[in-house]
C-alpha cells in the first residue's frame, strides 16, 4: 500500500489553508509537528490572516500561540494545556469551555467549521487502513468534516484499533516523517500523593472499571492495586500505570457490560512503553471520544470508579478545575462526563481525589471559591472527595454537614480558621450538626 501515496513536502501540504480558515490538530504526541512548522513559516511570511486553531492538549512546541503573531494566527483550545497555558492568560490564545465528551460534536454538529485537518497516522496495512494512533478524541470528527485532510504517515505511530483505524480514502494529502512520537513525562508519586492513592484504592472494589484522569495521582493508585481482580479501563487516557496492572492479570475487563475484555480509551499521554504497547494490540480499542466520554454509555458498565483531580473545593462541594481565580489553567476536560458516568453506574464511585494544600501551604479546601474560580463539578454532582487525610462521601450530605465532612479532611493548619468561616456562614447551630 505505502508505495501508492503520494507523498509531497509538508511546505506544499499547508498551502491548502488560507485566511479565516480553522484548522485542527490531533493532540498529544500526535500533534503533527512538522505541519506546525510550515504553517508557522507561513505565517511569519504573512501569507494569512485570522487562521483559528483549535486542539486538546499537545505535547511539544505550539509557536503559533506566541504574541508576535497576533492577528494571524488565533489558539482557541478545548483544553488548555503547558505549551499555551501563558498565552490563554495573556489573552493573545483563548478556551472555548467544553465538555470532552462534546469536542466532537462541535465539528459533527457544524457549531465549529473545520477547514483543514491535520494529524499524524501509521503507515497503512495491506487494506489500506492508517491508524490514529494516540489521538482519536475530537481528530476523527474533524477529519470526517474538514474540507482538507493532511496526514503525516510516521512508522512510529502506534496502530491502535478501535475507531482510529481510518480508510486511506479519508485523506486528501500525505506528507512522510518518522521523528519519534514525543513522550509524556510524569514524576514519580511525593509522599502525599501516594497517600492519596492509598485512600483512593481504599474505596475501589474487586471489578471496578476505571476511569483516572492525567498527573501523578493516576499512578499512585494504580500502584496500590496489585492485589485487586477483575478491574477493567474504560476511560479517556491512561498511561504507564495500568501496563504492570495489565501484565500481572488485575486488569483483564472481565467484568465489563460493554467491551468486555477490552482497555477502552480515546487518547492516550505516556512512556514509549505505552505507545509500544497499543500498537497491534486487539486488548485495546482507541475510540471516538463521544463514545468513550458519554457519561449514559460509561454507566453502562457496573462498578464505574472515576478518579480526577481539582484545584480547588469549597465548603459546600463545588469543585473548580480549570483556573485560578480569573486566570485559567487548564479545562473541563472529562472531569464531568465521567463524575456523573459513574454515579449512574451501578455500582459506581464517583471521586475527586487532590492534595490538602498548594505546595505553598494555601489550602485547596476554601470556605468559599476564589473570585473568578471555574465551577467544573458542581455541587450537585459531587460524590467521594479524597485528600491525604482521608476520604469522605458528601452525596445526599446537606451544606452544614459537607462543610464538617471536608474540614475533617483539610490539612491540619487549616482545620480552625475553616470551622471558624463555617461558623459565620451558617450561624451557631453549626456545631450542633453530628456526622
Ligand atoms: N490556589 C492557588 N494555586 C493553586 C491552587 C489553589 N487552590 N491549587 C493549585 N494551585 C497551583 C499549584 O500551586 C500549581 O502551581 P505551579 O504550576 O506554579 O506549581 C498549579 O496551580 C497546578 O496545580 P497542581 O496541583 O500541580 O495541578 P495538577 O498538575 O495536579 O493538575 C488539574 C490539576 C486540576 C489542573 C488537572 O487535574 C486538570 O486539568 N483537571 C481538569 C480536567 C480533568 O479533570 N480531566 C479529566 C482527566 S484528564
Amino acid at each position: 500500500m505505502r508505495k501508492n501515496l503520494k507523498f509531497v513536502s509538508a511546505q506544499e501540504a499547508v498551502k491548502v489553508v488560507k485566511s479565516g480558515d480553522h484548522i485542527h490538530l490531533s493532540s498529544v504526541a500526535s500533534a503533527p509537528q512538522i505541519l506546525i512548522n510550515a504553517l508557522v513559516e507561513r505565517g511569519e511570511n504573512k501569507e494569512f490572516k485570522d487562521v483559528r486553531i483549535h486542539h486538546l492538549h499537545t505535547e511539544g512546541e505550539a509557536p503559533y500561540a506566541n504574541p508576535k503573531f497576533e492577528g494571524i494566527f488565533f489558539h482557541q483550545a478545548f483544553f488548555v494545556g503547558s505549551n499555551v497555558r501563558k498565552s490563554v492568560q495573556a489573552g493573545y490564545a483563548d478556551y472555548i469551555p467544553i465538555f470532552l465528551s462534546e469536542t466532537q460534536k462541535l465539528y459533527r454538529s457544524g457549531t465549529l467549521p473545520c477547514n483543514v485537518a491535520m494529524m499524524q497516522v501509521s503507515t497503512p496495512d495491506n487494506h489500506g487502513f492508517v491508524s490514529l494512533g494516540t489521538s482519536v478524541d475530537a481528530t476523527l470528527a474533524a477529519i470526517e468534516t474538514a474540507d482538507y485532510v493532511i496526514a503525516v504517515v510516521n512508522k512510529n505511530v502506534p496502530r491502535a484499533w478501535g475507531d482510529a483505524m481510518i480508510p486511506l480514502s479519508m485523506i486528501d494529502i500525505f506528507v512522510e516523517d518518522n521523528t519519534p512520537l514525543e513522550p509524556a513525562h510524569f514524576a514519580d508519586p511525593d509522599e502525599i500523593e501516594c497517600a492519596i492513592g492509598r485512600n483512593c484504592a481504599a474505596l475501589i472494589e474487586d471489578g471496578a472499571n476505571l476511569q483516572m484522569g492525567i498527573g501523578a495521582i493516576p499512578n499512585a493508585v494504580l500502584a496500590q492495586l496489585g492485589n485487586h481482580k477483575n478491574l477493567g479501563i474504560h476511560t479517556e487516557m491512561f498511561a504507564d500505570g495500568v501496563l504492570p496492572l495489565v501484565e500481572s492479570g488485575v486488569i483483564n475487563g472481565a467484568n465489563k457490560a460493554i467491551d468486555k475484555g477490552k482497555l477502552v480509551a480515546t487518547f492516550l499521554m505516556g512512556s514509549q512503553k505505552v505507545y509500544d504497547f497499543i500498537d497491534d494490540n486487539p486488548m485495546v480499542l482507541m475510540q471516538d471520544v463521544g463514545y468513550t466520554n458519554d457519561p449514559f454509555i460509561i454507566a453502562k458498565n457496573p462498578k464505574v470508579t472515576a478518579i480526577n483531580s481539582a484545584l480547588q473545593i469549597d465548603l459546600t462541594g463545588q469543585v473548580c478545575a480549570d483556573s485560578i481565580g480569573t486566570k485559567h489553567y487548564s479545562g473541563v476536560g472529562g472531569q464531568v462526563d465521567f463524575i456523573y458516568g459513574a454515579s449512574q453506574s451501578q455500582g459506581g464511585k464517583a471521586i475527586i481525589a487532590m492534595p490538602s494544600v498548594t505546595k505553598k501551604g494555601i489550602s485547596k479546601i476554601a470556605p468559599v471559591l476564589n473570585l473568578g474560580a471555574g465551577v467544573v463539578t458542581t455541587r450537585n454532582h459531587i460524590h467521594w472527595f479524597v485528600t491525604e487525610h482521608g476520604a469522605v462521601n458528601l452525596y445526599g450530605k446537606s451544606l452544614q454537614e459537607r462543610a464538617r465532612l471536608l474540614t475533617s479532611i483539610a490539612h491540619p493548619d487549616h482545620r480552625e480558621s475553616l470551622e471558624k468561616a463555617a461558623f459565620e456562614r451558617f450561624g451557631p447551630h453549626y456545631h450542633h450538626i453530628g456526622l
